[in-house]
Parts: structure tokens; C-alpha cells; sequence
């Protein structure tokens, strides 16, 4: 059975040019960047260049570029670095209820353990924040706000320009996780004015525990991981330099092949549309605001409970069995199939948000595997 992969919100395959470029660090090249003789020069050339090439794919200077070990680390280190740095001066945050839960999480932290007060604004049923709500949130105690750039269930993508447009002259920080957008639609850091962002390699084809934390320049933040001097004395730790020429690799093929990439979704996206709506009709719906603000890789479907006769609980497994892999929400939720708390927040009960699926499209799929999937849906739902 040919195995199929439509979860590439959740992770990529390992593009063969980013594997090709990490390993001679594996190899020869296992110098350590702070050591001063010629193997720790080679790491820290390769740690400096991989700097410079994040920073100019996302409009950054490169000293703003901190490597982490991936998204999750990036977010924590973003709000808990700006929260402790604003401790006993101001204490609410702002976000939203359909934020990633590394960033959920790390909020709920900061507010049980040490009394931070976290506004969670609403979504539309598109998954769209209002800016009026935005700003009828802000206090005067308001000293950061964070709102994802693309949400990795919907592919919603949110106008943080707007947003940075309200919380800027008030001197406010804005933090956006935009792991799910970097190489699926255009993101610069100057563009948004955003203070904080967050990035992850194995979202581009690179390795999995790498990412990195955009700090812009002036921003209040507390050093995150104590030790060591490294990433601008902010997280201390030798630095994963095969990781890190990874995630320059893919960094730099996103260079070349972003716009290919991003046609190559957009065909898949239409076909599997045109598909379910000529199959399903109106027991699908499309969970999708527009096309212009939604993300050309991820399709969100539910199954209209009230119309269609199948058991959403095994849906998954079901589509599972037949080679098929996609998403029935985030990744770490999905292991124990929960309904997602996105679809809940964008107002479905537990039924519907069970009938629901990610389908979410990578570099490496072929036309043929959207008609695979749609024949697999008609099998199991009809
Ligand atoms: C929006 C978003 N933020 C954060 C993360 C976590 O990133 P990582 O897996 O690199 O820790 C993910 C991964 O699923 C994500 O989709």
C-alpha cells in the first residue's frame, strides 16, 4: 500500500538537500562554536552564516536571530522572557483562544504561579480576531500582546499589521508564533512590526529541534536559559550546529523554491475543494474564511454530523488504516483524538469538531494524492 502524507502542518519530510548539508557536521565539522581553535571556528562560520540567512528570509538583522530548540522553546522564551522582564511593573497579556497551546500553556503559567492577568479575545467562526475587540481590551496595564501570524488548524491568517498598528504607539510588545507561516506566505518582521517571532525548522523541510526566537532590538526581555554566554548571552547551551546548518538549508532552498512551493499548494488546495464540494456537496463545509487570508496548504473540513451517517470517532483511524495520514486537530492533541479546543473556540460542539479533518499539503505531494484521499473519504463517509 503507497503511504500517503497530508499532514504537513504537523511536520515535513526531511528535504534530501537539507540532510546532504547536515551531515558533514555530524561528521568532520563537530566543532564546538565557543571553542577558539580551528574546529570551534568552523562551527561558529557555519552558526554566523545560518544567523544571516534566517535574518534576511524574514527581514531581520542578523544579531535579532536566536537559535532555540524549536517553536514551543521559541514561544516560551518570548512571553516568559517579556513577563518576567515586565514583573512588578505591569501585568495583563492579551492573546486569543485558538493560539497553539505552547503558547496557551506558557500563559496559564504565568498566570497561576505568578499572577499575571491573560485576556484571551474570541474568534469569529473563521478563526478571525476583531481589532475593535483588541482594542477594547487594552489597559493601561496591557504590556504585551500575542496573536499567532497563521493558526496551524484553520491556516487562518490573522492582519498583525493591524495589530501592531494598536499596540505599538502604546508601547506595547507584540509577540507573534509564526511558525506556520515562514515559507507558505510572505512574513518580514519590519513589515509587521512585531517585537517577537517565532520560527521552527521541521515546518520547512528541516530538522526537527531547531528553531529560533526574532528579538527585536529593543525589546525588554529576560535572558531565557542561564549557563552559558551563547545566542547574545540570552540561551546559554551549546548551539546544535548540524541542526542549525539544517535550518539554514531549508532556509536557503525556501529561497529558491518558495514560490514553486506555494503554486504547487494552491493547485492542491483547489483540486481537493472543487473534489469534496462535487462528492459531499453540502454535508461538507469548508472551515475558511476567504482565500486571500488563509493559508494555500491547509484545508480544514467538517462533516456535517446532522447530514451524513458515520462514526467521527474512528474517522481518523479509519482514513489511517487505508495509508492516509492528516490531522484531525494539532499535532499533540491528536494523539489521544480530542476535540480540538480550536474548533471548539470557533464555536462547534464535540460531535462536529470530531468530524473534522486537517488536510494540510507539503512539497513533496502529487496531484494524485488528493483523488486517493477524496476516493478513500467516499469509501468510509457515503
Ligand atoms: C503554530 C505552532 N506553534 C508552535 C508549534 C510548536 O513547534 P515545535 O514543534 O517546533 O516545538 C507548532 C507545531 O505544531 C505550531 O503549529
Amino acid at each position: 500500500m503507497k503511504k500517503i502524507y497530508l499532514d504537513n502542518a504537523a511536520t515535513t519530510p526531511l528535504d534530501e538537500r537539507v540532510l546532504e548539508a547536515m551531515l558533514p557536521y555530524y561528521k568532520s565539522s563537530f566543532g564546538n562554536a565557543s571553542s577558539v581553535h580551528s574546529f570551534g571556528r568552523e562551527a561558529k562560520v557555519l552558526l554566523e552564516d545560518a544567523r544571516d540567512a534566517v535574518a534576511e528570509f524574514i527581514g531581520a538583522k542578523p544579531a535579532e536571530i536566536h537559535f532555540t530548540s524549536g517553536g514551543t522553546e521559541s514561544n516560551n522564551f518570548a512571553l516568559k522572557g517579556i513577563a518576567f522582564a515586565h514583573l512588578g511593573r505591569k501585568n495583563h497579556i492579551i492573546s486569543d483562544a485558538i493560539e497553539h497551546s505552547a503558547v496557551i500553556d506558557t500563559l496559564e503559567y504565568l498566570r497561576n504561579r505568578f499572577g499575571f492577568s491573560i485576556t484571551y479575545l474570541n474568534t469569529n467562526k473563521f478563526g478571525e480576531i476583531s481589532l475593535d475587540d483588541l482594542k477594547n481590551s487594552l489597559t493601561e496595564e496591557t504590556f504585551l500582546v500575542s496573536v499567532m501570524h497563521s493558526n496551524n488548524e484553520l491556516g487562518i491568517i490573522n492582519d498583525l499589521t493591524g495589530i501592531s498598528e494598536l499596540t505599538n504607539n502604546r508601547g506595547i510588545l507584540l509577540h507573534t508564533d509564526s511558525v506556520q507561516s515562514i515559507g507558505k506566505t510572505s512574513f518580514d518582521v519590519c513589515e509587521l512590526n512585531c517585537n517577537t517571532a517565532t520560527l521552527s525548522a521541521h515546518k520547512i523541510y528541516g530538522p526537527k529541534g531547531i528553531g529560533a526566537l526574532y528579538i527585536r532590538r529593543d525589546t525588554l526581555i529576560d535572558k531565557f536559559i542561564h549557563g552559558g554566554k551563547q545566542e547574545r548571552d540570552r540561551r546559554g547551551g551549546t548551539e546544535n550546529i548540524a541542526a542549525i546548518s539544517g535550518f539554514k538549508k531549508a532556509i536557503e532552498i525556501l529561497g529558491t523554491d518558495m514560490s514553486s512551493d506555494i503554486e504547487k499548494y494552491k493547485l492542491l488546495k483547489q483540486k481537493l475543494i472543487g473534489l469534496l464540494r462535487d462528492n459531499f456537496g453540502d454535508k461538507v463545509i469548508i472551515n475558511e474564511a476567504s482565500e486571500s487570508n488563509s493559508l494555500d496548504n491547509i484545508v480544514n473540513i467538517s462533516f456535517d454530523s446532522a447530514k451524513v451517517n458515520f462514526d467521527p470517532e474512528t474517522l481518523l483511524i479509519k482514513i489511517d488504516l487505508k495509508g492516509i495520514a492528516v490531522s484531525s486537530g494539532s499535532a499533540c492533541t491528536s494523539g489521544s483524538i480530542q476535540p480540538s479546543h480550536v474548533l471548539k473556540a470557533i464555536g462547534y460542539d464535540d460531535n462536529m469538531a470530531k468530524a473534522s479533518l486537517r488536510i494540510s499539503f507539503g512539497r513533496f505531494n502529487e496531484a494524485n494524492d488528493v483523488d486517493i484521499l477524496v476516493d478513500t473519504l467516499k469509501e468510509i463517509i457515503n
